[in-house]
């Protein structure tokens, strides 16, 4: 049976993985974060000198595997729980780096579409809508102002012993927002099919409310 696939696309720190993960969870489907498997590859392009090196070990060495504990995605990496060290501010910058590649975006995008077939998922990334699931059911692109996106950081990270001032958090996501939407291969933007949500001025509860209004309407 053909499986129920859902796209949310947008920019770093709009909330989209808590935003998803919570509508996968009333709607009992599988949440994806494809932006943990892009932050795992940076991991494993730090193992090595040059990009050269990186890419020639790419598709024989990086064994990336994704498991589900009760709803929460997992990401191991050659056999390694990496969930929590991929979360860094230098792995996000590394990520937005090496997922500029299309040796890379190559390299997943199998992996990516093989779930969405086996599944009912709600994806979300940077291309989900655009490249990986141009045919799914629904297409979203959140986004926020970046300050308002830099300031959810911020107050996310508040416990944290080293955590970087508001002004560098803002900086690192102007940074990937231009990263993520100049690059060559598969640039962030909204596909024509996608609705948009600007939650700037909205809740989370009532991002999801939206977002389950139109799967209503839609499915
Ligand atoms: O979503 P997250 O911030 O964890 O993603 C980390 C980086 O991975 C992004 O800044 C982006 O460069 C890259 N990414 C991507 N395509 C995706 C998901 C993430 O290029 N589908």
């Amino acid at each position: 049976m053909k499986k129920i696939n859902i796209a949310i696309d947008g920019p770093a720190g709009a909330g989209k993985s808590s935003i998803a993960r919570e509508v996968a969870s009333q709607l009992g489907f599988v949440y994806v974060d494809t932006g943990a498997l892009y932050r795992a590859i940076a991991l494993f392009s730090t193992e090595y000198p040059t990009k050269k090196d990186f890419l020639k070990h790419l598709e024989n060495d990086c064994h990336l595997e994704l498991k589900y504990f009760g709803g929460t995605q997992c990401i191991f990496l050659n056999g390694e729980n990496v969930t929590e060290s991929i979360r860094t501010p230098e792995v996000s910058m590394k990520a937005s780096e090496v997922s500029a590649l299309p040796e890379v975006r190559e390299f997943l995008l199998e992996t990516q579409k093989d779930i969405a077939r086996e599944y009912n998922v709600i994806m979300d990334g940077r291309d989900i809508g655009t490249v990986v699931l141009p045919d799914a059911d629904l297409k979203i692109y959140l986004t926020a102002s970046a300050e308002e996106r830099a300031s959810r950081r911020y107050l996310e990270m508040e416990d944290k012993p080293d955590k970087p001032t508001y002004d560098q958090i803002l900086e690192d996501i102007k940074q990937r927002d231009y990263n993520d939407m100049h690059r060559a291969v598969s640039p962030l933007r909204q596909a024509d099919d996608a609705v948009l949500i600007d939650s700037t001025t909205m809740g989370f509860h009532e991002v999801c409310e939206e977002i389950m209004d139109l799967i209503e309407q839609r499915l």
